[in-house]
């Protein structure tokens, strides 16, 4: 017989179907033993009527809630039944796995043990419908994200994380041994992104793993994450990547309201707002002055601004433009890497912009200076050698048009798409500083 899915159960009344999955509760009562059967499409109540079979039921009394079955029964139409008005006639039933008891936890209880703990039995956490939902979306948005970047034709390319120089800060590189020599972990894609510009692919993205050694707890740092990255040939400034990203988002965003807009809704209790164009910009200089304004204390001299801060620009966003998110712009050298262009009428601020949703940053991008000499000078001032990153500096010698692109970091716009407060709970196994199993 072939499985039928319990979503489409209202569809086969009076027939027998066989169901595969979950025991999710057990009520062995007198004469009736009632089991809640869960698959990721719903739950369905199969009711065994234990006269009709004392070694079934004897079976059945044993098992453990969250035991993996295969049931052949009747499908009954009955309004009295809460799930949906349906009840199957128990036929004949498989143990597929039975589950162990006591369970690590139940994922179905009413008050759910710490994050931590979850993190040990990620499994069991995940069986709950809510984190199955969470990533149908997340599936949706890369499909969405590869959508709309094939039908403006990008390259989709793999980029080695086995990498010889650090693209980024080198405090937070990871090394190991490569046979006779150092190899890291790459931080970011960014020197081979760049390379494909060089290579003339004018157009390209990666989706795919980022490596941090940043020994931070927080609720949004991750030491290995998904990297969502673009970049783009013969732009006149950053501006150009903002303006692709927010169209890129919109349509993303729009996709997964279409398809799991009331799903969402229901499991998050998030009404998904897709965000309307253009998104807002503020050069840093500006938000600065609006933070102080309302009272923030800069954590530094450079210019940069700490989690409190994004967080209280956002909500000056949201009073005032009624938006989720907003591009802070131009940010000064001092906080940006060695390869951001700066700015021709200001040398002291970068053509480069952080996107900040619902305050959280879950990108930065920039133009890069593509002309080597000057890359070659800036790389100077931030007291880098050349000599390992002298195949980068090439790129820029026979022919790159200028460019530029993003990173973002694809846990953090699922937190903020469905409203869920730290990164281990958007993301299928979490790694931290603590934290390499399972
Ligand atoms: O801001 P980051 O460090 O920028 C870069 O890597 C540049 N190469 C991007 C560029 O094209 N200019 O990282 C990009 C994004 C961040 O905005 C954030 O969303 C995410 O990656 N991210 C992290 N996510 C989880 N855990 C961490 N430790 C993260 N660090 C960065
Ligand atoms: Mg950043």
């Amino acid at each position: 017989m072939e499985r039928t899915l319990i979503k489409d159960l209202r569809s086969k009344i009076d027939q027998t179907v066989e169901l595969k999955g979950w025991l999710q509760v057990l009520r062995d009562q007198k004469k009736i033993q009632f089991l809640i059967l869960r698959d990721p499409t719903g739950a369905a109540q199969v009711a065994h009527w234990k006269p009709n079979n004392e070694a079934l039921a004897e079976e059945i009394a044993k098992l453990g809630t969250e035991s993996a079955l295969t049931i052949t029964g009747k499908v009954i139409d009955n309004p009295v039944v809460k799930l949906n008005g349906l009840e199957i006639q128990l036929e004949s039933l498989i143990v597929d796995n039975n589950a162990e008891s006591p369970l690590p936890f139940d994922p179905f209880a009413e008050t759910l043990p710490t994050i931590d703990y979850r993190q040990d039995w990620r499994y069991m956490d995940l069986r709950r419908p809510v984190n199955n939902l969470f990533f149908q979306v997340e599936t949706l948005v890369e499909l969405a994200m590869r959508e709309y970047w094939t039908k403006n034709n990008f390259i989709e390319i793999h980029t080695p994380k086995l990498v010889g120089a650090p693209s980024e800060s080198g405090a937070e590189l990871f090394s190991l041994d490569y046979f006779e020599r150092k190899a890291y972990l790459a931080q970011s894609p960014q020197f081979y992104k760049q390379m494909a510009m060089a290579s003339g692919f004018e157009r390209i993205f990666e989706i795919g793993p980022v490596f941090r050694a940043d020994p931070s707890f927080t609720s949004r740092h991750m030491t290995e994450f998904t990297g969502v990255d673009m970049e783009m040939s013969w732009i006149d400034s950053h501006e150009d990547v903002m303006a692709s990203e927010e169209q890129w988002l919109n349509y993303v965003y729009t996709r997964v309201k279409e398809q799991f807009g009331d799903a969402i809704k229901e499991q998050f209790g998030v009404d998904l707002v897709i965000p309307t164009l253009p998104f807002p910009r503020i050069p840093m200089k500006e938000a600065v002055e609006i933070l102080k304004s309302r009272g923030w204390v800069p954590a530094d001299k450079k210019g940069d601004i700490d989690p409190a801060g994004e967080r209280d620009i956002a909500a000056y966003v949201k009073e005032k433009y009624n938006h989720d998110f907003v591009f802070l712009t131009d940010w000064p050298i001092g906080v940006r890497p060695f390869y951001h262009m700066r700015k021709p009428e200001d040398e002291t601020l970068t053509r480069s912009f952080d996107l900040i949703a619902c305050g959280l940053e879950i990108t930065t991008g920039a133009q890069r200076e593509h002309r080597v000499e000057v890359l070659q000078k800036q790389a100077t001032e931030k007291g880098l050698h050349f000599e390992p990153i002298q195949f980068y500096l090439d790129f820029f010698r026979y022919g790159c048009p200028p460019h530029g692109g993003f990173g973002l970091g694809l846990a953090r716009l699922m937190m903020v798409m469905l409203g869920v407060g730290n990164i281990r709970e958007s993301v299928f196994l979490f790694r931290g500083p603590t934290r390499l199993i399972p």
